[in-house]
């Protein structure tokens, strides 16, 4: 980790990525965000360039790519638009569980055929009565032969609306807490499986966030990521996978929160001189460059982790914290820094205080993090 270059790889990944966020993603950014539009075109093209599928081994049809190789696409696209990034990777979140838990047969079935044309996946584990608290779910599944039938509800989940597959957790049994959770790759075509509404949301407007209903839902006992009670380890150990793009994703608005705040500050002046020549935005700026650059070494060395086959749960929460804090505060001062405009929809920065605000809550809201962090950092001292 000690050496920071990036590989010739590593390099041409990131260029096709900022290539594609700033031709296809960032024209349509204000728009998608205003009219709060699911801009699908973007995502099949997304999918066309092998940037929807990233932690697929090519043996599936994916990309194949490590957790750093990761982070330095999702930095790029984020650069563009938090919410239309967030749709564009929500299928490694959905998929990480069949990498995880899968059997060789199980990646074969549901993966290779995924891969192999354009489509969404979700990632459903939220429920409306608890989502930090993931081991008190009730959605049930109850073993009848040679399935199960599942019945509750999920919410907040990424592309619901739109997704073709779901991995979805669910309990045998509430009683036994987390122990009881076990997860299954569903069909959206499965009768009993009803997707919601979109949300209206704050920010991440390109996104789609919606509900999930299962209604006397039958999945094949074939279609059973792992043992019964096995789930949520597994949830677990996909968000240890994927907070970390997380973590480049809020990166990734806070350097275009930066770079819209520093050319704007040399142009805009106040007292007979380019802003940029007040100290006042000088401190602003500098105190912006130093959050994003830890963050994004946070980020770094928690892919570099991952990458080396350890767990990363420590590194991962201590990544996604710090980015998406920094770049709420990063948004925040870059509005500060355009002043009354900064607030106006006419310019850009305001839509990025909204899309960091959301890299606070999901995938484990910040609260948890700093629990998952104290929890790890505690053992140490035991
Ligand atoms: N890896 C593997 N196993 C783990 C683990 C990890 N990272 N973390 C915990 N476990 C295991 C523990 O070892 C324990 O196992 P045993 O029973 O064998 O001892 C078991 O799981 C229970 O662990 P805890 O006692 O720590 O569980 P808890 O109930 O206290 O909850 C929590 C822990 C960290 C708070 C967890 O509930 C959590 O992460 N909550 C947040 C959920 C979340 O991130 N939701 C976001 C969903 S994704 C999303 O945002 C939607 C989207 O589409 C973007």
């Amino acid at each position: 980790m000690p050496d920071f270059s990036l590989t010739p790889e590593q390099e041409s990944l990131r260029d096709l990525a900022r290539k594609f966020a700033r031709t296809e993603m960032a024209p349509h950014a204000a728009e998608a965000d205003r009219t709060a539009r699911f801009p699908e075109e973007i995502y099949r093209k997304a999918y066309d360039l092998g940037l929807t599928n990233l932690n697929v081994p090519t043996e599936y049809g994916g990309s194949g790519l490590g957790a750093l190789d990761q982070c330095l696409i999702v930095e790029e696209l984020a650069h563009a638009c938090g919410g239309m990034t967030t749709s564009i990777i929500a299928n490694c979140l959905a998929l990480e569980p069949i990498l995880l838990g899968g059997t060789p047969e199980q990646k074969a079935r549901f993966l290779t055929p995924f891969c192999a044309q354009y489509g969404l996946a979700s990632f459903a584990l939220t429920e409306p009565s608890g989502g930090s608290d993931a081991g008190a779910l009730r959605t049930r599944a109850r073993r009848e032969g040679d399935h199960y039938v599942l019945d509750g509800e999920k919410c907040f989940i990424t592309n619901a609306p739109h997704a073709g597959l779901y991995t979805v957790f669910a309990t045998v049994d509430p009683e036994r807490r987390h122990k009881g959770i076990t997860a299954f790759v569903v069909s959206r075509s499965t009768e009993g499986v009803l997707p919601g509404k979109d949300e209206e949301k704050m920010g991440h407007r390109a996104s789609s966030t919606g509900t999930i209903r299962f209604e006397g839902a039958k999945v094949p006992v074939a279609n059973r990521l792992g043992e019964e009670g096995e789930g949520f380890s597994l949830a677990m150990r996909t968000l240890d996978q994927t907070r970390t793009p997380i973590g480049a994703l809020a990166t990734g608005i806070a350097q275009a929160a930066l770079d819209h705040a520093a050319a704007y500050s040399l142009k805009r002046q106040s007292f007979g001189k380019p802003i940029a020549q007040h100290q006042a935005i000088q401190i602003k700026l500098a105190n912006m460059v130093q959050a994003i650059h830890a963050a994004r070494l946070l980020t770094w060395h928690a892919a570099w982790t991952i990458d080396q086959g350890a767990r990363g749960t420590l590194e991962s929460s201590i990544a996604k914290c710090f980015a998406s804090d920094a770049a709420f505060a990063v948004a925040d001062e870059a509005i500060q820094t355009f002043g009354g405009y900064g607030y106006m929809k006419d310019y850009p920065v305001e839509k990025l205080l909204r899309d960091a605000k959301l890299t606070q809550i999901y995938e484990g809201a910040n609260e948890i993090q700093r629990s998952v962090i104290a929890r790890e950092l505690l053992r140490a001292y035991e």
